[in-house]
């Protein structure tokens, strides 16, 4: 797949009916996660020419509003399509910084791989979240664990029924101010244990970002719904029904001897920007982090035990949020605390304080927007 250049410079049209002042001052008060978008959106043409020769072109800012697409499109039909989540974060002098983007950018073109979608040059990435943050800076927002939640997606457009990767794609980056992911405030949320679906499976898309595995996911977040709980958890059903991820975040254990535990990327498990800083600032904290197999029996036990003291879900949606019990339909068999872990607590303070910039970004994380 052809990488595109980084030379395309980005046109503007303005919204000519944004929000009014008020409109948005009453949606940044609670803005909910994934609610309400800002003005303007992003986006970048692919399109491969009759030499069978792929580029981007066209890029530019323009409303945000519903997009033309022909019934055909293939995204419609095959679900050619990948997306990202990463947040803009207003610190204190009202700049705005977003938290790893190359990242988010190199995750993106891994997708692109195994949707045999085009990849796009990292700084054309980094500079349609900037083009975007910077004309619709108005809406990060600023409370506590609030920030403005940038979703990066590539779909294909081209109007064609045979199954092949289509040769007209689309990039589009949208916004939505954001605070608590699963809705008012902060409090550990119950999981319930899929044991009818799986997620993933060896060869399949489970570490792409692609929508199918999330559409993938529903019925079983349907099943957990209907027993009260808020994410799912699903196993790997041929290896020990280890512990593999939630329907959208990735987990986490900690052990009372101070071990964090998170299951291993075994091409299942989505590479979560979250997971990896985790694991980053337990290790600068002296903990010792380990990537490996664990299984539904272990987190069973290490509870009966008292060996496991927290478990939490973390995603760039769910931050870090604690797990206050998994539900099968046996019962509860494993509750590792219904209050918020202290560690959990701690890491996710840390972690939102970087991004904030109330705490000093010793590893170079951040990225200024606007
Ligand atoms: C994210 O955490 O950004 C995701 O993409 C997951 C989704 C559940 C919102």
């Amino acid at each position: 797949m052809t990488l595109s250049t980084s030379e395309l410079t980005f046109s503007q049209q303005r919204n000519t009916a944004p929000k009014s002042e008020a409109e948005r001052a009453a949606i940044l008060a609670d803005p909910g996660f994934g609610d309400y978008f800002t003005d303007h959106t992003a986006v970048i043409d692919y399109k491969v020419d009759a030499e069978g020769q792929g580029g981007w072109s066209n890029a530019r800012i323009e409303p945000y509003g519903p997009i033309a697409m022909d019934p055909a499109a293939a995204v419609l039909h095959y679900g050619q399509e990948i997306f990202e989540g990463l947040k803009a974060y207003r610190h204190a002098d009202g700049s705005v910084w977003t938290f790893r983007p190359e990242a988010n950018a190199a995750r993106l073109n891994a997708s692109a791989r195994r949707l045999a979608l085009p990849e796009l040059a990292p700084e054309l990435f980094i500079e349609s979240l900037r083009q975007l943050v910077a004309i619709d800076r108005d809406w990060v927002p600023s409370g506590d664990g609030e920030a403005l939640y940038l979703r990066p997606f590539m779909i294909a457009t081209e109007a064609f029924l045979g199954v092949r990767p289509a040769r007209e794609v689309s990039f589009r980056v949208i916004a939505s101010p954001a605070g608590n992911y699963f809705g008012g405030e902060l409090k550990p949320v119950s999981i319930w244990l899929s044991t009818g679906y799986a997620r993933a499976g060896e060869g399949g898309t489970g570490e792409a970002k692609c929508g199918g595995n999330y559409a993938a996911s529903l019925a079983a977040q349907l099943e957990a719904e209907a027993h009260g709980c808020k994410q799912v958890l699903f196993l790997d059903p041929f290896n020990d029904n280890a512990i593999e991820e939630l329907g959208g975040m990735n987990i986490f254990f900690v052990f009372k001897d101070g071990r964090l535990v998170t299951p291993a990327l075994n091409g299942h498990i989505l590479h979560g920007v979250t997971r990896a800083s985790v694991l980053q600032l337990a290790a600068d904290r002296g903990m010792k982090v380990e990537e490996r197999k664990i299984t539904i029996d272990e987190w069973r036990d290490g509870v009966a035990s008292g060996d496991i003291t927290e478990a939490f879900a973390c995603g760039t949606a769910a931050v870090l949020t604690p797990i206050g019990e998994l539900k099968t339909a046996d019962g509860v068999i494993a509750s590792p605390g219904s209050g918020a872990g202290e560690v959990t607590m701690s890491i996710r303070e840390q972690l939102l304080g970087i991004q904030t910039g109330a705490i000093e970004d010793l590893h170079g994380w951040l990225t200024r927007l606007a």
